[in-house]
Protein backbone atom coordinates (compact mmCIF):
# COMPACT_ATOMS: atom_id res chain seq x y z
CA UNK A 1 0.00 0.00 0.00
CA UNK A 2 2.59 2.61 1.07
CA UNK A 3 4.82 1.37 -2.16
CA UNK A 4 1.79 2.16 -4.92
CA UNK A 5 1.04 5.47 -2.79
CA UNK A 6 4.40 6.79 -3.22
CA UNK A 7 4.56 5.35 -6.75
CA UNK A 8 2.02 7.35 -7.48
CA UNK A 9 3.70 10.66 -6.09
CA UNK A 10 6.58 10.42 -7.39
CA UNK A 11 4.90 10.20 -10.75
CA UNK A 12 3.00 13.24 -10.00
CA UNK A 13 6.23 14.78 -8.91
CA UNK A 14 7.67 13.68 -12.40
CA UNK A 15 4.80 15.56 -14.41
CA UNK A 16 4.85 18.50 -12.37
CA UNK A 17 8.59 18.45 -13.07
CA UNK A 18 8.11 18.16 -16.63
CA UNK A 19 5.87 20.95 -17.21
CA UNK A 20 7.79 23.15 -15.64
CA UNK A 21 10.64 22.60 -17.96
CA UNK A 22 8.27 22.86 -20.61
CA UNK A 23 6.92 26.09 -19.44
CA UNK A 24 10.60 27.24 -18.41
CA UNK A 25 10.16 27.77 -15.01
CA UNK A 26 13.42 25.38 -13.71
CA UNK A 27 13.57 22.71 -11.69
CA UNK A 28 16.65 21.59 -11.81
CA UNK A 29 18.39 18.92 -9.27
CA UNK A 30 20.86 20.87 -6.91
CA UNK A 31 23.15 18.19 -5.07
CA UNK A 32 25.47 18.79 -1.91
CA UNK A 33 27.59 16.35 -0.09
CA UNK A 34 28.15 18.00 3.53
CA UNK A 35 30.14 16.11 6.55
CA UNK A 36 29.42 18.28 9.49
CA UNK A 37 32.39 17.25 12.13
CA UNK A 38 34.14 19.82 15.15
CA UNK A 39 36.48 22.22 14.10
CA UNK A 40 38.73 24.50 16.40
CA UNK A 41 38.36 28.00 15.90
CA UNK A 42 39.06 31.41 17.82
CA UNK A 43 37.04 33.95 16.51
CA UNK A 44 37.57 36.12 19.55
CA UNK A 45 40.88 34.82 20.33
CA UNK A 46 39.42 32.23 22.67
CA UNK A 47 39.91 28.68 20.92
CA UNK A 48 36.41 26.89 20.71
CA UNK A 49 35.29 23.60 19.46
CA UNK A 50 32.71 24.67 16.57
CA UNK A 51 30.58 22.91 13.69
CA UNK A 52 31.96 23.11 10.15
CA UNK A 53 30.85 21.80 7.10
CA UNK A 54 33.30 20.33 5.09
CA UNK A 55 35.92 21.65 7.51
CA UNK A 56 34.24 25.41 6.55
CA UNK A 57 33.04 27.90 9.17
CA UNK A 58 30.31 29.22 8.29
CA UNK A 59 28.99 26.61 6.02
CA UNK A 60 29.27 26.79 2.16
CA UNK A 61 26.15 29.06 0.68
CA UNK A 62 23.73 26.64 -0.77
CA UNK A 63 23.20 28.35 -4.34
CA UNK A 64 19.25 26.94 -5.90
CA UNK A 65 16.35 28.79 -8.28
CA UNK A 66 13.49 28.74 -8.20
CA UNK A 67 11.70 25.96 -8.29
CA UNK A 68 15.10 23.56 -7.82
CA UNK A 69 14.84 20.24 -6.38
CA UNK A 70 17.46 20.21 -3.88
CA UNK A 71 19.61 17.46 -2.34
CA UNK A 72 21.62 17.62 0.86
CA UNK A 73 23.50 14.19 1.80
CA UNK A 74 24.52 15.39 6.10
CA UNK A 75 26.65 13.32 7.36
CA UNK A 76 26.96 13.89 11.39
CA UNK A 77 30.28 13.30 11.82
CA UNK A 78 29.25 14.91 15.43
CA UNK A 79 29.25 12.91 18.66
CA UNK A 80 25.49 13.81 19.04
CA UNK A 81 22.61 14.02 17.02
CA UNK A 82 22.20 16.20 14.41
CA UNK A 83 19.41 17.99 12.26
CA UNK A 84 19.50 20.70 10.20
CA UNK A 85 16.68 23.56 8.97
CA UNK A 86 16.43 25.43 6.03
CA UNK A 87 15.42 28.89 8.05
CA UNK A 88 12.59 30.42 5.57
CA UNK A 89 12.64 27.79 2.49
CA UNK A 90 9.20 26.94 1.76
CA UNK A 91 9.53 23.50 0.53
CA UNK A 92 6.77 21.98 -1.74
CA UNK A 93 4.08 20.01 0.95
CA UNK A 94 7.07 18.64 2.18
CA UNK A 95 7.68 19.15 6.29
CA UNK A 96 9.64 15.56 6.28
CA UNK A 97 12.39 17.86 5.37
CA UNK A 98 12.27 20.60 7.59
CA UNK A 99 14.89 19.12 9.92
CA UNK A 100 13.53 20.46 13.15
CA UNK A 101 12.60 17.72 16.05
CA UNK A 102 8.96 17.60 15.32
CA UNK A 103 9.44 16.88 11.97
CA UNK A 104 12.32 14.63 11.74
CA UNK A 105 14.11 12.09 13.72
CA UNK A 106 17.84 12.99 14.08
CA UNK A 107 20.68 12.04 12.01
CA UNK A 108 22.29 9.88 14.77
CA UNK A 109 26.34 10.19 14.71
CA UNK A 110 28.05 8.47 12.42
CA UNK A 111 25.06 8.20 10.26
CA UNK A 112 24.24 10.18 6.63
CA UNK A 113 20.98 11.39 5.93
CA UNK A 114 19.58 13.12 2.28
CA UNK A 115 17.43 15.70 2.75
CA UNK A 116 15.30 16.35 -0.96
CA UNK A 117 12.79 18.86 -1.20
CA UNK A 118 11.56 21.07 -4.30
CA UNK A 119 11.62 24.75 -3.66
CA UNK A 120 7.72 26.53 -3.90
CA UNK A 121 8.07 29.58 -6.05
CA UNK A 122 10.32 31.40 -4.42
CA UNK A 123 13.70 33.59 -4.80
CA UNK A 124 15.30 35.39 -2.43
CA UNK A 125 17.94 35.12 0.68
CA UNK A 126 17.65 32.53 3.41
CA UNK A 127 20.04 30.50 5.33
CA UNK A 128 20.22 27.58 6.84
CA UNK A 129 20.92 26.45 10.48
CA UNK A 130 21.37 23.23 12.94
CA UNK A 131 18.13 22.79 15.16
CA UNK A 132 18.70 20.63 17.58
CA UNK A 133 20.39 21.02 21.21
CA UNK A 134 21.41 24.63 21.07
CA UNK A 135 24.37 23.48 18.18
CA UNK A 136 23.64 27.03 16.64
CA UNK A 137 25.95 28.50 19.52
CA UNK A 138 28.70 26.34 17.98
CA UNK A 139 27.87 27.50 14.42
CA UNK A 140 26.93 24.78 11.47
CA UNK A 141 25.09 27.76 9.71
CA UNK A 142 25.34 29.23 6.40
CA UNK A 143 23.43 31.12 3.72
CA UNK A 144 21.34 29.90 1.41
CA UNK A 145 20.55 32.25 -1.85
CA UNK A 146 17.59 30.92 -4.13
CA UNK A 147 17.91 33.22 -7.52
CA UNK A 148 15.26 34.15 -10.34
CA UNK A 149 15.16 31.39 -13.17
CA UNK A 150 16.79 32.96 -16.33
CA UNK A 151 13.48 34.23 -17.70
CA UNK A 152 12.28 36.13 -14.81
CA UNK A 153 14.10 39.56 -14.81
CA UNK A 154 15.60 40.91 -11.44
CA UNK A 155 14.20 44.30 -10.69
CA UNK A 156 17.82 45.77 -10.99
CA UNK A 157 20.59 45.56 -12.76
CA UNK A 158 22.52 41.93 -12.55
CA UNK A 159 25.02 43.29 -9.48
CA UNK A 160 28.86 42.30 -10.25
CA UNK A 161 28.79 40.15 -7.12
CA UNK A 162 26.72 38.33 -4.54
CA UNK A 163 28.42 38.30 -0.96
CA UNK A 164 27.10 36.30 1.95
CA UNK A 165 27.21 38.07 5.11
CA UNK A 166 26.38 36.56 8.24
CA UNK A 167 26.40 38.45 11.50
CA UNK A 168 25.62 37.02 14.92
CA UNK A 169 26.57 36.62 18.10
CA UNK A 170 28.81 34.65 19.81
CA UNK A 171 29.91 32.85 22.97
CA UNK A 172 33.35 31.64 23.67
CA UNK A 173 32.34 29.14 25.79
CA UNK A 174 31.73 25.49 24.66
CA UNK A 175 27.66 24.87 23.47
CA UNK A 176 27.22 22.24 25.62
CA UNK A 177 27.81 24.36 28.76
CA UNK A 178 25.65 26.83 27.54
CA UNK A 179 23.08 23.85 27.11
CA UNK A 180 23.64 22.57 31.00
CA UNK A 181 22.67 26.43 31.82
CA UNK A 182 19.47 26.30 30.26
CA UNK A 183 18.63 22.65 31.41
CA UNK A 184 19.87 24.32 34.81
CA UNK A 185 17.34 26.89 34.67
CA UNK A 186 20.16 29.59 34.53
CA UNK A 187 19.44 31.72 31.23
CA UNK A 188 21.97 32.80 29.10
CA UNK A 189 24.83 35.57 29.86
CA UNK A 190 24.93 38.39 27.22
CA UNK A 191 27.46 37.21 24.11
CA UNK A 192 31.32 37.59 24.40
CA UNK A 193 30.88 39.36 20.90
CA UNK A 194 29.62 39.75 17.27
CA UNK A 195 31.20 37.92 14.23
CA UNK A 196 31.16 38.56 10.70
CA UNK A 197 31.39 35.47 8.84
CA UNK A 198 32.33 33.54 11.53
CA UNK A 199 35.02 35.94 12.17
CA UNK A 200 36.35 38.25 15.05
CA UNK A 201 36.78 42.12 14.94
CA UNK A 202 38.79 43.36 11.20
CA UNK A 203 39.26 39.49 10.33
CA UNK A 204 36.49 39.81 7.36
CA UNK A 205 37.50 41.48 4.16
CA UNK A 206 35.17 42.19 1.38
CA UNK A 207 37.05 43.09 -1.95
CA UNK A 208 35.25 45.95 -3.68
CA UNK A 209 35.98 47.12 -7.56
CA UNK A 210 35.90 50.77 -7.89
CA UNK A 211 32.62 51.87 -9.46
CA UNK A 212 30.93 48.08 -9.00
CA UNK A 213 27.40 47.36 -7.40
CA UNK A 214 27.77 44.54 -5.00
CA UNK A 215 24.56 42.59 -3.65
CA UNK A 216 25.10 41.62 0.01
CA UNK A 217 22.79 39.29 0.89
CA UNK A 218 23.11 39.61 5.10
CA UNK A 219 21.52 37.24 7.59
CA UNK A 220 21.43 37.56 11.56
CA UNK A 221 22.44 34.25 12.31
CA UNK A 222 22.72 34.48 16.23
CA UNK A 223 21.08 33.40 19.05
CA UNK A 224 19.81 36.27 20.65
CA UNK A 225 20.87 39.70 19.97
CA UNK A 226 19.55 42.60 17.22
CA UNK A 227 21.91 43.87 15.06
CA UNK A 228 22.50 47.16 13.29
CA UNK A 229 24.42 46.84 9.88
CA UNK A 230 25.79 49.48 8.21
CA UNK A 231 29.19 50.08 6.11
CA UNK A 232 31.19 53.69 6.51
CA UNK A 233 30.81 56.03 3.48
CA UNK A 234 28.72 53.80 1.71
CA UNK A 235 24.35 53.78 1.43
CA UNK A 236 22.78 50.49 0.69
CA UNK A 237 19.87 50.20 -1.17
CA UNK A 238 17.38 47.86 0.49
CA UNK A 239 16.08 45.55 -2.63
CA UNK A 240 14.67 42.23 -1.00
CA UNK A 241 13.75 40.48 2.01
CA UNK A 242 13.83 36.77 2.90
CA UNK A 243 11.90 36.04 -0.76
CA UNK A 244 10.14 39.66 -1.19
CA UNK A 245 11.58 42.53 -3.94
CA UNK A 246 10.63 45.92 -1.96
CA UNK A 247 10.09 48.93 -3.40
CA UNK A 248 13.96 50.14 -3.61
CA UNK A 249 15.02 52.65 -0.97
CA UNK A 250 18.66 54.11 0.63
CA UNK A 251 19.33 53.86 4.17
CA UNK A 252 22.74 54.19 5.89
CA UNK A 253 22.02 51.35 8.44
CA UNK A 254 19.13 48.72 8.99
CA UNK A 255 18.55 46.82 11.92
CA UNK A 256 18.36 43.33 11.49
CA UNK A 257 16.82 41.10 13.88
CA UNK A 258 17.81 37.70 14.74
CA UNK A 259 16.86 34.85 12.04
CA UNK A 260 16.11 37.66 9.59
CA UNK A 261 17.64 38.30 6.04
CA UNK A 262 18.12 41.24 3.54
CA UNK A 263 19.94 41.85 0.28
CA UNK A 264 21.14 45.19 -0.16
CA UNK A 265 23.28 46.62 -3.14
CA UNK A 266 26.28 48.84 -2.21
CA UNK A 267 28.06 50.58 -4.96
CA UNK A 268 31.79 51.10 -5.02
CA UNK A 269 33.27 54.44 -4.64
CA UNK A 270 35.26 55.80 -8.24
CA UNK A 271 37.92 56.61 -5.73
CA UNK A 272 41.92 56.27 -5.70
CA UNK A 273 42.37 57.94 -2.18
CA UNK A 274 43.96 54.66 -0.95
CA UNK A 275 41.16 54.95 1.89
CA UNK A 276 39.57 51.15 3.65
CA UNK A 277 35.82 51.18 5.32
CA UNK A 278 34.12 49.52 7.67
CA UNK A 279 31.28 46.90 7.56
CA UNK A 280 30.12 47.08 11.46
CA UNK A 281 26.90 45.02 12.92
CA UNK A 282 26.17 46.50 16.16
CA UNK A 283 24.45 45.11 19.33
CA UNK A 284 20.87 46.69 19.63
CA UNK A 285 18.60 47.50 22.74
CA UNK A 286 21.65 46.08 24.91
CA UNK A 287 23.52 47.75 27.79
CA UNK A 288 26.87 47.58 26.17
CA UNK A 289 27.01 47.83 22.79
CA UNK A 290 29.63 45.36 21.12
CA UNK A 291 30.78 45.13 17.29
CA UNK A 292 31.47 43.26 14.39
CA UNK A 293 33.73 44.29 12.18
CA UNK A 294 35.20 43.57 8.69
CA UNK A 295 36.83 45.64 6.38
CA UNK A 296 36.39 46.87 2.82
CA UNK A 297 39.49 46.76 0.79
CA UNK A 298 39.67 48.41 -2.76
CA UNK A 299 42.31 47.70 -5.14
CA UNK A 300 44.09 50.79 -3.88
CA UNK A 301 43.44 50.66 -0.13
CA UNK A 302 46.58 51.38 1.69
CA UNK A 303 46.23 49.02 4.92
CA UNK A 304 43.02 49.23 7.22
CA UNK A 305 40.75 51.82 8.21
CA UNK A 306 42.07 54.12 10.61
CA UNK A 307 39.52 56.28 13.12
CA UNK A 308 36.02 55.33 14.69
CA UNK A 309 33.57 53.34 13.55
CA UNK A 310 30.79 54.73 11.83
CA UNK A 311 27.81 55.74 14.32
CA UNK A 312 24.64 53.99 14.41
CA UNK A 313 21.80 54.76 16.14
CA UNK A 314 21.27 55.40 19.76
CA UNK A 315 21.35 52.12 21.61
CA UNK A 316 17.73 52.47 22.90
CA UNK A 317 16.42 54.11 20.31
CA UNK A 318 13.24 51.76 19.38
CA UNK A 319 11.67 54.31 17.32
CA UNK A 320 14.20 54.28 14.91
CA UNK A 321 13.61 50.67 14.13
CA UNK A 322 9.84 50.89 14.58
CA UNK A 323 10.20 53.69 11.74
CA UNK A 324 12.52 51.98 9.77
CA UNK A 325 10.46 48.59 9.68
CA UNK A 326 7.69 50.72 8.54
CA UNK A 327 9.19 52.11 5.65
CA UNK A 328 9.46 48.96 3.91
CA UNK A 329 6.94 48.25 1.53
CA UNK A 330 6.80 45.48 -1.40
CA UNK A 331 7.18 46.39 -4.69
CA UNK A 332 3.96 45.60 -6.43
CA UNK A 333 5.21 45.65 -9.61
CA UNK A 334 8.26 43.66 -9.89
CA UNK A 335 8.11 40.34 -10.79
CA UNK A 336 9.32 38.06 -8.10
CA UNK A 337 9.73 34.00 -8.72
CA UNK A 338 7.22 34.32 -12.00
CA UNK A 339 6.59 36.67 -14.72
CA UNK A 340 3.58 38.08 -12.99
CA UNK A 341 3.79 41.25 -10.85
CA UNK A 342 4.06 40.37 -6.80
CA UNK A 343 1.32 42.66 -6.53
CA UNK A 344 -1.50 40.47 -8.56
CA UNK A 345 -1.70 38.32 -5.31
CA UNK A 346 -4.44 40.17 -3.19
CA UNK A 347 -3.91 39.80 -0.22
CA UNK A 348 -6.42 42.04 0.85
CA UNK A 349 -9.65 40.77 -0.22
CA UNK A 350 -9.28 37.57 1.46
CA UNK A 351 -11.67 36.82 4.08
CA UNK A 352 -9.84 35.87 7.12
CA UNK A 353 -10.85 32.09 8.43
CA UNK A 354 -9.54 32.63 12.03
CA UNK A 355 -7.60 35.14 14.04
CA UNK A 356 -5.40 34.36 16.97
CA UNK A 357 -3.61 36.31 19.22
CA UNK A 358 -0.49 34.71 20.56
CA UNK A 359 1.45 36.29 23.41
CA UNK A 360 5.14 35.65 24.44
CA UNK A 361 5.39 34.71 28.19
CA UNK A 362 8.04 33.20 30.94
CA UNK A 363 6.39 30.54 33.07
CA UNK A 364 7.75 29.63 37.08
CA UNK A 365 7.36 26.86 38.20
CA UNK A 366 9.54 26.24 41.68
CA UNK A 367 12.47 26.74 40.17
CA UNK A 368 11.89 26.06 36.72
CA UNK A 369 11.89 28.63 34.27
CA UNK A 370 10.51 28.17 30.78
CA UNK A 371 9.23 30.27 27.75
CA UNK A 372 5.37 30.10 26.78
CA UNK A 373 2.78 31.34 24.05
CA UNK A 374 -0.57 31.83 25.11
CA UNK A 375 0.42 30.36 28.77
CA UNK A 376 1.67 27.18 27.34
CA UNK A 377 5.14 25.77 27.15
CA UNK A 378 5.93 22.88 24.78
CA UNK A 379 6.90 19.87 25.91
CA UNK A 380 7.65 17.15 22.68
CA UNK A 381 6.72 13.94 22.58
CA UNK A 382 8.66 10.99 23.06
CA UNK A 383 8.60 10.62 18.76
CA UNK A 384 8.20 13.52 16.59
CA UNK A 385 4.62 14.70 15.52
CA UNK A 386 4.96 13.88 11.97
CA UNK A 387 5.62 10.02 12.29
CA UNK A 388 3.01 9.80 15.44
CA UNK A 389 0.27 11.21 12.78
CA UNK A 390 1.78 9.33 9.76
CA UNK A 391 1.13 5.97 11.73
CA UNK A 392 -1.67 7.12 13.52
CA UNK A 393 -0.02 6.36 16.73
CA UNK A 394 -3.10 6.65 19.59
CA UNK A 395 -2.04 10.10 21.02
CA UNK A 396 -1.72 12.45 18.56
CA UNK A 397 -4.98 13.83 17.93
CA UNK A 398 -5.18 14.64 21.73
CA UNK A 399 -2.25 17.71 20.65
CA UNK A 400 -4.67 19.31 18.20
CA UNK A 401 -6.33 22.93 19.02
CA UNK A 402 -6.02 22.91 22.67
CA UNK A 403 -4.27 25.68 22.52
CA UNK A 404 -6.32 29.10 23.34
CA UNK A 405 -6.77 31.51 20.65
CA UNK A 406 -6.28 34.65 22.80
CA UNK A 407 -4.04 34.59 26.24
CA UNK A 408 -5.90 33.80 29.17
CA UNK A 409 -5.55 34.49 32.89
CA UNK A 410 -5.33 30.06 33.30
CA UNK A 411 -1.82 28.95 34.86
CA UNK A 412 0.85 28.88 32.56
CA UNK A 413 1.64 25.27 32.18
CA UNK A 414 4.17 22.72 29.86
CA UNK A 415 2.62 20.42 27.39
CA UNK A 416 2.44 19.22 23.27
CA UNK A 417 -0.12 21.21 21.18
CA UNK A 418 -0.75 21.76 17.65
CA UNK A 419 -3.50 24.10 16.03
CA UNK A 420 -5.41 22.56 13.37
CA UNK A 421 -5.92 24.00 9.93
CA UNK A 422 -7.54 23.46 6.72
CA UNK A 423 -5.64 23.65 3.63
CA UNK A 424 -6.44 27.60 2.44
CA UNK A 425 -7.50 29.24 5.50
CA UNK A 426 -6.68 32.43 6.13
CA UNK A 427 -4.89 33.28 9.37
CA UNK A 428 -4.84 36.48 10.91
CA UNK A 429 -2.05 36.46 14.01
CA UNK A 430 -1.29 39.10 16.36
CA UNK A 431 1.93 38.69 18.05
CA UNK A 432 1.64 40.35 21.39
CA UNK A 433 4.80 41.28 23.46
CA UNK A 434 4.37 42.37 27.48
CA UNK A 435 8.26 41.90 27.27
CA UNK A 436 10.72 44.46 27.96
CA UNK A 437 12.60 42.51 25.35
CA UNK A 438 12.41 42.68 21.42
CA UNK A 439 10.93 39.50 20.20
CA UNK A 440 11.50 37.59 16.74
CA UNK A 441 9.49 34.89 15.36
CA UNK A 442 9.24 32.52 12.45
CA UNK A 443 7.05 30.26 10.48
CA UNK A 444 8.97 27.23 8.17
CA UNK A 445 7.19 26.70 5.44
CA UNK A 446 5.32 30.14 4.65
CA UNK A 447 6.06 33.81 4.30
CA UNK A 448 3.41 36.14 5.80
CA UNK A 449 2.02 39.57 5.17
CA UNK A 450 3.35 42.00 8.10
CA UNK A 451 -0.27 44.21 7.90
CA UNK A 452 0.70 46.26 10.91
CA UNK A 453 2.23 46.63 14.30
CA UNK A 454 1.82 49.11 17.12
CA UNK A 455 2.64 49.93 20.65
CA UNK A 456 1.00 48.86 23.32
CA UNK A 457 -2.03 46.40 23.10
CA UNK A 458 -3.60 44.95 20.34
CA UNK A 459 -7.53 45.77 19.69
CA UNK A 460 -10.06 45.54 17.06
CA UNK A 461 -9.76 49.27 16.37
CA UNK A 462 -5.90 48.56 15.08
CA UNK A 463 -7.19 46.64 12.21
CA UNK A 464 -8.49 49.95 10.18
CA UNK A 465 -5.05 51.00 10.57
CA UNK A 466 -3.64 47.60 8.49
CA UNK A 467 -1.72 48.12 5.45
CA UNK A 468 -3.95 45.68 2.66
CA UNK A 469 -2.00 46.38 -0.11
CA UNK A 470 1.68 46.46 -0.04
CA UNK A 471 2.81 44.97 3.50
CA UNK A 472 6.33 42.94 3.00
CA UNK A 473 5.84 39.10 2.75
CA UNK A 474 8.74 37.43 4.53
CA UNK A 475 9.38 34.73 7.02
CA UNK A 476 10.50 35.96 10.21
CA UNK A 477 9.24 39.18 12.05
CA UNK A 478 10.30 41.28 15.54
CA UNK A 479 7.93 42.45 18.26
CA UNK A 480 8.87 45.55 20.03
CA UNK A 481 9.07 45.88 23.57
CA UNK A 482 5.06 46.22 25.18
CA UNK A 483 3.89 45.96 21.39
CA UNK A 484 2.13 43.78 18.98
CA UNK A 485 2.62 42.79 14.79
CA UNK A 486 -0.30 41.56 12.98
CA UNK A 487 0.50 38.77 9.88
CA UNK A 488 -1.32 37.59 7.82
CA UNK A 489 -0.94 34.36 5.94
CA UNK A 490 -2.46 31.74 3.49
CA UNK A 491 -2.24 28.50 4.46
CA UNK A 492 -1.46 27.21 1.29
CA UNK A 493 1.29 24.44 1.90
CA UNK A 494 -0.04 20.97 3.47
CA UNK A 495 2.54 19.70 6.40
CA UNK A 496 2.91 19.95 9.77
CA UNK A 497 5.04 23.08 10.39
CA UNK A 498 7.32 24.85 13.16
CA UNK A 499 6.14 28.43 14.70
CA UNK A 500 8.98 29.56 16.71
CA UNK A 501 10.45 32.11 18.60
CA UNK A 502 13.63 33.00 16.98
CA UNK A 503 15.67 33.12 19.98
CA UNK A 504 17.89 30.05 20.83
CA UNK A 505 17.34 30.17 24.28
CA UNK A 506 13.42 30.74 24.41
CA UNK A 507 12.83 28.08 21.69
CA UNK A 508 15.01 25.75 23.57
CA UNK A 509 12.61 26.20 26.55
CA UNK A 510 9.55 26.37 24.84
CA UNK A 511 8.54 29.02 23.11
CA UNK A 512 7.24 27.37 19.59
CA UNK A 513 4.33 25.39 18.33
CA UNK A 514 3.39 23.38 15.24
CA UNK A 515 0.77 24.02 12.69
CA UNK A 516 -0.73 21.23 11.27
CA UNK A 517 -2.09 22.44 7.75
CA UNK A 518 -4.33 19.05 6.13
CA UNK A 519 -6.29 18.70 3.03
CA UNK A 520 -9.76 19.79 3.27
CA UNK A 521 -10.24 16.35 1.66
CA UNK A 522 -10.70 15.25 5.50
CA UNK A 523 -8.10 12.59 7.30
CA UNK A 524 -4.18 13.06 6.49
CA UNK A 525 -4.31 8.99 4.57
CA UNK A 526 -7.01 10.22 1.64
CA UNK A 527 -4.69 13.76 1.30
CA UNK A 528 -1.84 11.60 0.80
CA UNK A 529 -3.01 9.13 -1.60
CA UNK A 530 -4.46 12.31 -3.77
CA UNK A 531 -0.34 13.49 -3.71
CA UNK A 532 -1.34 16.72 -2.48
CA UNK A 533 1.31 16.34 0.69
CA UNK A 534 4.30 14.67 -0.11
CA UNK A 535 5.06 10.54 0.70
CA UNK A 536 6.75 9.70 3.72
CA UNK A 537 10.43 9.48 2.04
CA UNK A 538 11.67 6.32 1.23
CA UNK A 539 14.41 6.89 3.62
CA UNK A 540 12.76 8.19 6.37
CA UNK A 541 14.35 7.90 9.94
CA UNK A 542 12.38 6.14 12.45
CA UNK A 543 13.00 6.63 15.92
CA UNK A 544 10.89 6.68 19.11
CA UNK A 545 7.89 4.67 19.18
CA UNK A 546 7.83 4.49 15.32
CA UNK A 547 11.10 3.02 15.34
CA UNK A 548 10.13 -0.52 14.84
CA UNK A 549 6.71 0.62 12.24
C1 LIG B 1 34.42 11.35 12.39
O1 LIG B 1 35.43 11.19 11.42
C2 LIG B 1 36.62 10.58 11.89
C3 LIG B 1 37.64 10.60 10.80
O2 LIG B 1 37.08 10.15 9.57
C4 LIG B 1 36.30 9.18 12.37
O3 LIG B 1 37.46 8.58 12.88
C5 LIG B 1 35.26 9.24 13.46
O4 LIG B 1 34.87 7.95 13.83
C6 LIG B 1 34.03 10.01 13.00
N1 LIG B 1 33.13 10.16 14.12
C7 LIG B 1 31.81 10.01 14.02
C8 LIG B 1 31.01 10.22 15.26
O5 LIG B 1 31.27 9.76 12.95
C1 LIG C 1 24.45 8.07 2.76
O1 LIG C 1 25.49 8.47 1.86
C2 LIG C 1 25.67 7.60 0.76
C3 LIG C 1 26.79 8.12 -0.08
O2 LIG C 1 27.81 8.64 0.69
C4 LIG C 1 24.41 7.52 -0.07
O3 LIG C 1 24.56 6.58 -1.10
C5 LIG C 1 23.23 7.12 0.81
O4 LIG C 1 22.05 7.20 0.05
C6 LIG C 1 23.13 8.05 2.00
N1 LIG C 1 22.07 7.59 2.89
C7 LIG C 1 20.96 8.29 3.13
C8 LIG C 1 19.99 7.66 4.07
O5 LIG C 1 20.72 9.36 2.63
C1 LIG D 1 9.75 47.99 -8.75
O1 LIG D 1 9.98 46.98 -9.70
C2 LIG D 1 10.01 47.47 -11.03
C3 LIG D 1 9.96 46.28 -11.98
O2 LIG D 1 11.10 45.48 -11.87
C4 LIG D 1 11.25 48.32 -11.19
O3 LIG D 1 11.37 48.77 -12.51
C5 LIG D 1 11.11 49.49 -10.24
O4 LIG D 1 12.30 50.24 -10.26
C6 LIG D 1 10.84 49.04 -8.83
N1 LIG D 1 10.43 50.21 -8.09
C7 LIG D 1 11.03 50.61 -6.98
C8 LIG D 1 10.56 51.89 -6.38
O5 LIG D 1 11.88 49.96 -6.44
C1 LIG E 1 8.84 57.24 20.21
O1 LIG E 1 7.53 57.19 19.67
C2 LIG E 1 6.52 57.30 20.65
C3 LIG E 1 5.18 57.04 19.99
O2 LIG E 1 5.09 57.69 18.76
C4 LIG E 1 6.62 58.66 21.31
O3 LIG E 1 5.64 58.77 22.31
C5 LIG E 1 8.01 58.79 21.94
O4 LIG E 1 8.17 60.11 22.46
C6 LIG E 1 9.10 58.53 20.90
N1 LIG E 1 10.37 58.50 21.58
C7 LIG E 1 11.43 59.13 21.13
C8 LIG E 1 12.69 58.97 21.94
O5 LIG E 1 11.42 59.78 20.11
C1 LIG F 1 -9.36 43.91 -4.30
O1 LIG F 1 -9.44 43.49 -5.66
C2 LIG F 1 -9.75 44.52 -6.59
C3 LIG F 1 -9.79 43.91 -7.98
O2 LIG F 1 -10.49 42.71 -7.96
C4 LIG F 1 -8.73 45.63 -6.56
O3 LIG F 1 -9.11 46.69 -7.39
C5 LIG F 1 -8.57 46.13 -5.12
O4 LIG F 1 -7.51 47.07 -5.07
C6 LIG F 1 -8.28 44.98 -4.20
N1 LIG F 1 -8.14 45.45 -2.84
C7 LIG F 1 -7.09 45.16 -2.10
C8 LIG F 1 -7.10 45.72 -0.72
O5 LIG F 1 -6.18 44.48 -2.50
Amino acid sequence: MNHIRSLASSELYLCTCLLMLIIGRGCSQVLYDWTVSYSQRAPLGVDKQVIAINDIFPGPVLYASTNDVVNVNIHNNLTEPFLMTWNGIQMRKNSWQDGVQETNCPILPGQNWTYSFQLKDQIGSFFYFPSLLLHKAAGGYGAIHVNNVPDVPIPFPQPYKDYAVLIGDWYNVDYRDLRASLENEVFLPPPDGILINGLGPNQARFEFEPGETYRLRISNVGLKTSLNFRIQEHLMLLVETEGSYLVQQYYGSLDIHVGQSYSVLVTAKNQFDGKSYYMVASSRFTILEQSGIAIIHYPDSAGDPVGPLPLGPYLSDYNFSVEQARSMRWNLTSSAARPNPQGSYHYGNISITRTLILENNLMFTGTKRRFTINGVSFMHPDTPLKLLEYFQLNDVFEYYDIIHDRPTATLPSSYTFVIDALYRDFFHIVFQNPLLEVQTWHIDGYNFFVVGMGWGLWDESKKAGYNMVDAVSRSTIQVYPLSWTAIVMELDNLGMWNLRSQYAENWYLGQELYLRVKSALGDDQSAISTGDEAPIPANVIKCGRAANL
